[in-house]
């Protein structure tokens, strides 16, 4: 199927089933990107043309990129997302991965994933790990290495390492792309009328603008 044609039936499933909960269903085995045709945007997804499955290879479907941390942040988190971008047997089959490693004391602020639920599993350590939900009700507790905690989808979570060791997490979506929506950047760091964030928070305009300083996302991850 050419990659126009292709478009046009993404556009017509997704017509279809008015605003679907979840990826769309694959419609062939696997769809192995072509880089050649880069990608193309329609409505929230982002669609990557495949190439010719006779093409494809075994190492398209494997990756070997999670076996050591990612890069640390300033404040301890190394985050290594795995998604179509970097490992493009999983495109269109409605899941992506990451691994998160956070030294000690370190923390993944409050986010949350606007497409996906996430199942996040202690490889190594002791993590402090919850979410709250729409009652403003919190969810939280330490696990151990060999537990997991699920993340309801668009529900605000968090970790912090609270052990004694670095420790390792291993979280999976039920989206390719679930998205990342940082609650203090979201706030302080998007260019909100100043106004309405006093109003809101109760701070005076230099407590907005100290917070706006820390979270600029051009100047913090
Ligand atoms: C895919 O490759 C096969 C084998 O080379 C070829 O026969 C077929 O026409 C190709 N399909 C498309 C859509 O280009
Ligand atoms: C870590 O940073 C190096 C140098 O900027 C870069 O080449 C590498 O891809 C990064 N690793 C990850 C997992 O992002």
């Amino acid at each position: 199927m050419s990659p126009k044609l292709f478009v046009l039936f993404v556009i017509f499933i997704l017509h279809g089933h008015g605003s679907r909960a979840s990826d769309p269903d694959p419609i062939q085995d696997f769809c192995i990107p072509n880089p050649k045709f880069g990608s193309i945007k329609v409505a929230h997804l982002t669609i990557l043309p495949c190439k010719n499955s006779s093409e494809a290879t075994t190492d398209d479907f494997v990756f070997s990129g999670l076996k050591s941390a990612g890069n640390f942040s300033d404040t301890g988190l190394a985050t290594i997302p795995v998604n179509p971008t970097v490992f493009p047997g999983i495109n269109t089959l409605g899941m992506s991965f990451v691994r998160a490693d956070l030294r000690v004391g370190a923390i993944n602020p409050p986010h949350f994933h606007p497409r996906a639920t996430e199942i996040a599993y202690v490889v190594q350590g002791s993590v402090y790990s919850g979410f709250v939900d729409s009652s403003s009700r919190v969810f939280a507790r330490v696990i151990k290495q060999g537990e997991v905690m699920v993340f309801p989808r668009g529900l605000m979570h968090f970790q912090m390492n609270v052990g004694d060791e670095p420790a390792t997490i291993f979280g999976s979506f039920n989206s390719q792309n679930p998205g990342n929506q940082k609650i203090p950047s979201a706030i302080f760091g998007s260019g909100i009328d100043v106004e309405l964030l006093e109003k809101a928070f109760g701070l005076s305009p230099k407590q907005i603008g100290t917070m706006r300083r820390r979270f600029d996302p051009k100047t913090v991850q």
